[in-house]
């Protein structure tokens, strides 16, 4: 199928790789303009390389071999001022806007008893406050746009049951549910539907690493035993019987059940 979001407008942060360039491909494929964000440096206390500037270019090229327009800006979802205005200049730019996708994510690994306090602020600030930070810089461009919208928050398995090891991913990716939740009841009226989507493991290089590869990592063992419990839930039961882990593709094919209705 194709032109679902024909001359829409999509706002994804975290695109320079992973399952935000898979968003940013896939909606261009189908339509859609693109507004892309992205750190492209490291967050000290993330134990894998982040995204590089050259991987935020790869996702320009792949967006413009499709036939779109993106405007791609460095920025960090931490920063309200500074992510406000890469959507304002998008917005400026393109013309309108009618999807959020709030995907930018960090993964980190300790138990509660002993995480650092950096490691868990850097979670709630880059997980939770950086998808509200995305949520509420749209707003005002979706509701001017007078023409509803869809906000979709990515969230985890582990916004949805707990998982040792990881107890501050899991709190910000519960957070993230309640975001979801408030931010559905109080857009409603304007007819901008808010979801959020829960993947299980998915082949990017967030865990696709040495650090936290569970399957051939030369990371530590406290980090390969708490990635393999996100391996135990697979996408499908047909991937689970072949052993393996989801592709961000399919995440973005969850996406289409929330696109295709009046978008
Ligand atoms: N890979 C998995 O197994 C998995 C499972 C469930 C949920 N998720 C979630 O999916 C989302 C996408 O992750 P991915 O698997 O594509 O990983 P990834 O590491 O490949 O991509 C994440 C992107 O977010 C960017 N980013 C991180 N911090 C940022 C910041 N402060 N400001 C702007 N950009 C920032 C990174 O630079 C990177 O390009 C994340 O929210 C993650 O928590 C991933």
């Amino acid at each position: 199928m194709t032109g679902r979001v024909e001359g829409k407008v999509a706002f994804i942060t975290g695109a320079a790789r992973g399952q935000g360039r898979s968003h940013a491909i896939t909606l261009a494929r189908e339509g859609a303009d693109i507004i892309a964000v992205d750190l492209c440096a490291q967050v000290g206390t993330v134990p894998y390389p982040m995204a590089t500037p050259e991987d935020l270019a790869q996702t320009v090229k792949e967006v413009e071999a499709a036939g779109r327009r993106i405007v791609a800006t460095v920025a960090d979802v931490r920063d309200y001022d500074a992510l406000k205005e890469a959507l304002d200049d998008g917005v400026a730019r393109l013309g309108r806007l009618d999807i959020v996708s709030a995907n930018a994510g960090i993964v980190s690994y300790g138990t509660l008893a002993e995480l650092p306090e950096q490691t868990w602020q850097d979670m709630i600030d880059v997980n939770l406050t950086g998808e509200w930070h995305a949520a509420k810089a749209a707003i005002p461009h979706l509701r001017a746009g007078g023409r509803g919208g869809s906000m979709i928050l990515t969230s985890s398995e582990l916004g949805l049951r707990a998982q040792p090891n990881a107890g501050h991913y899991t709190a910000a990716k519960h957070g993230v549910v309640g975001l979801m939740r408030t931010l559905a009841l109080e857009l409603a009226p304007d007819f901008i539907r808010v979801n959020s989507i829960h993947p299980t493991t998915v082949n990017t290089p967030m865990v696709m690493n040495s650090a936290t590869d569970p399957v051939g990592g030369a990371g530590g063992h406290q980090q390969r035993r708490a990635v393999a419990g996100l391996g135990r839930v697979p996408l499908r039961d047909r991937d689970h019987a072949a052993g393996r882990r989801g592709v961000a593709r399919q995440v973005t094919g969850a996406y289409g059940a929330d696109l295709a209705p009046g978008l």
